[in-house]
Formats: structure tokens, sequence, C-alpha cells
């Protein structure tokens, strides 16, 4: 042997680390057998808080938590399924940072460094060690920690599953509805005022909601599904086929607000392009030709709204949207 080669093996047998110190755990069986109770009191207290994320999730409505009502704007339910997670995923952690620490073999041990790859009889060495490692952490003679860890485990895999049930109930067709329908007024926003042609003067602009009947509530998704954009230019001035051109009225056109790149209000009108313009990404849209989009990412028109008035003289639609309004994903939601 080279004097190099001696020099490694004095390494390993003596690599100049201190003394071992043992652990209570290891000398004491008493204290090992307290050390596993408390192992297995965190596990159960983590499946404890999995189940109280269920019954949360299950049970717990927004105001009463277990049947206690909660102050002030506390979400119960929300109250019920945090604290649930909290304690679960707190308990399994500490868990098994008290078992490594306390009763997983406590040993220093050198190994000389290999090549990379290490040859056969290394690594079927190396799976008997992995082995023997599962067996010395004690799985097989503590079955109380097996089990424990095993429904802590168990019931915490449940939680990504509920909180994607808690993502909501899919859209279904709600994306493609809107309130506007046959014969449904187009009034001012705000003001809810019924329009009549000669409100609007060539080259104005007004926003639009569907008339809503006494005393119905418009929520904000129906304010922000419903948005009109009322144009008025001179009827020479479309480039539209006979058909969009019967659903304006006297040069009036009217587009859904909701840019159908992403959703944005698309807000900005340039009376001498006849442009309408998103300010969130430059979508441009033309609006003599039924919104056709000229510029920016949009990949389809604003759907236009097919107009007549009614036999007051007051705007209305002819008709639903044809389309669904807003970003294009929409239509493929559902
Ligand atoms: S949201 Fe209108 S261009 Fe992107």
């Amino acid at each position: 042997m080279s004097n190099s080669e001696s020099r490694e093996v004095d390494l390993i047998k003596d690599p100049g680390l201190p003394a071992h110190v043992h652990r209570r755990t290891d000398t004491d069986p008493v204290a090992a057998k307290r050390a596993e109770r408390q192992v297995a009191i965190l596990f159960s207290l983590s499946a404890l808080g999995t189940l109280l994320l269920i019954f949360s999730f299950i049970f717990v409505s927004d105001e009463t938590f277990f049947f206690i009502p909660v102050m002030g704007q506390t979400n119960a339910h929300q109250l019920g399924i945090g604290l649930g997670m909290a304690i679960a995923l707190f308990c399994i952690g500490a868990g098994a940072i008290h078992w490594a620490k306390t009763l997983m073999p406590d040993e220093e041990i050198v190994v000389q460094r290999h090549e990379f790859r290490s040859d056969d009889e290394d690594r079927a060495d190396f799976v008997k060690t992995v082995k023997e490692g599962a067996e010395n952490a004690g799985l097989g003679r503590r079955p109380l920690i097996k089990r424990t860890l095993g429904a802590a485990l168990g019931l915490s895999g449940l939680t990504p599953l509920l909180l994607l049930r808690d993502l909501g109930p899919l859209p279904g067709d709600d994306l493609k509805k809107t309130n506007w329908k046959a014969g449904t007024r187009l009034v001012t926003d705000p003001g809810d005022r019924p329009i009549r042609p000669e409100d609007l003067e060539v080259g104005a602009v007004a926003q639009t909601q569907p008339e809503f009947a006494e005393g119905k509530e418009r929520h904000l998704e129906d304010i922000a599904k419903d948005a009109v954009l009322l144009i008025r230019m001179r009827p020479e001035e479309f480039n539209l086929d006979s058909e969009r051109l019967s659903w304006t009225y006297e040069g009036i056109i009217a587009f859904s607000k909701i840019c159908s790149h992403m959703g944005c209000a698309v807000a900005l009108y340039e009376q001498t392009t006849k442009h309408l313009l998103c300010p969130c990404h430059q979508s441009t849209f033309d609006v003599t030709r039924a919104a056709k989009v000229i510029f920016g990412p949009a990949a389809r028109p604003l759907p236009q709204l097919a107009i007549t008035v009614d036999a007051q003289g007051y705007l209305v639609a002819q008709a639903p949207f044809t389309e669904p309004v807003g970003p294009s994903f929409w239509g493929r939601l559902s």
C-alpha cells in the first residue's frame, strides 16, 4: 500500500470528528417509548386537522363555526378550512422532525467517495443499505407510528382534491348569456334612462346597459357582461353586408364593450378614423366594418348587437347577441 493510500484509510478510520454524544432515547427505553407516543400524538393531531378541514368544507356555513356564531366579518367556512390545513401540515411536519431527532438511527458513518457510477456490487449494496435503513427506522417494530403516519399522509392527500373542488362550479353556458333579449330597451349607463336615436349626434358615443324590470337588481357580473357601446355615424360611412347593416338604426351601431382579447373595456373611440381601441393591449377595431380587428392580439371582432326602435321610439335590441361576448377563450370553456 502506498503512503497516500494508507493516509486515506487512516482518515476513514478517524476523520477527526468530535466524540459522539448519544441521545437519551438511544440509552433509555422509557424515553424512547415516550418519544414514540409524542410522535404518534403529532401524527394523530395532523389527521384530526385534515378531518376538521373536510368537515368545514362540507358542513360549516359562512356565518357559524361549529354552530358557534363567528364575530365580525370572519368567514367561518374559510376559517375552518384554514385552521384544519394549518394543524394538519404543522403536526405532520413536527411529528416527522421529532421522530427523526429522537428515534431514527443516530450513527456517524464515514464513506469513501467513489466514481460517479457505482459498480454493480456497490449498487446492490446500496439497495441492501436502503432496506436495512427502512428496517432500522423501526416502522415494522413501531406499528403505532406506522398506522398514525399512514392515516395522516392518506388524509392529507385528500386536501388538494377538496381545494380543486373549491374552485367553484364550471360556468356552463352562463358566459354565453347576457340580459339582452328581443325588445330590451337600451338605457344610459349611468342613469338608466331609455335612449332615443335623436339623443345621439353623429360622432357621439354612449355606454349603455339593458333596461331591467322594476325591482330586478343589476349585479356586477350583469354590468360586466351587458355593457354595450353605441356609436352614431353617417349611414353611408358603413362598409357592411346587408344583414349587418339591418342590425344598425339610422347610422347607430352597437357593440359589446368587452374586448374579445382578454376582456378589458374597449373605451377609446377615434372619431376621425372610426376606430375603437382597447387600452390594455392596443387591439383596434374598425367600426365601419362591424368592429373587424385591424391591429393587436384580439382574434375576433367585437360582437355586434342588432338594434331598432320600439313603438315609443326608444332604441331596443332586435335579438340577443348571436355569439358569446368577452374573451374568445370563454367560448371554449363549455
Ligand atoms: S384586452 Fe383588449 S387588447 Fe387585450
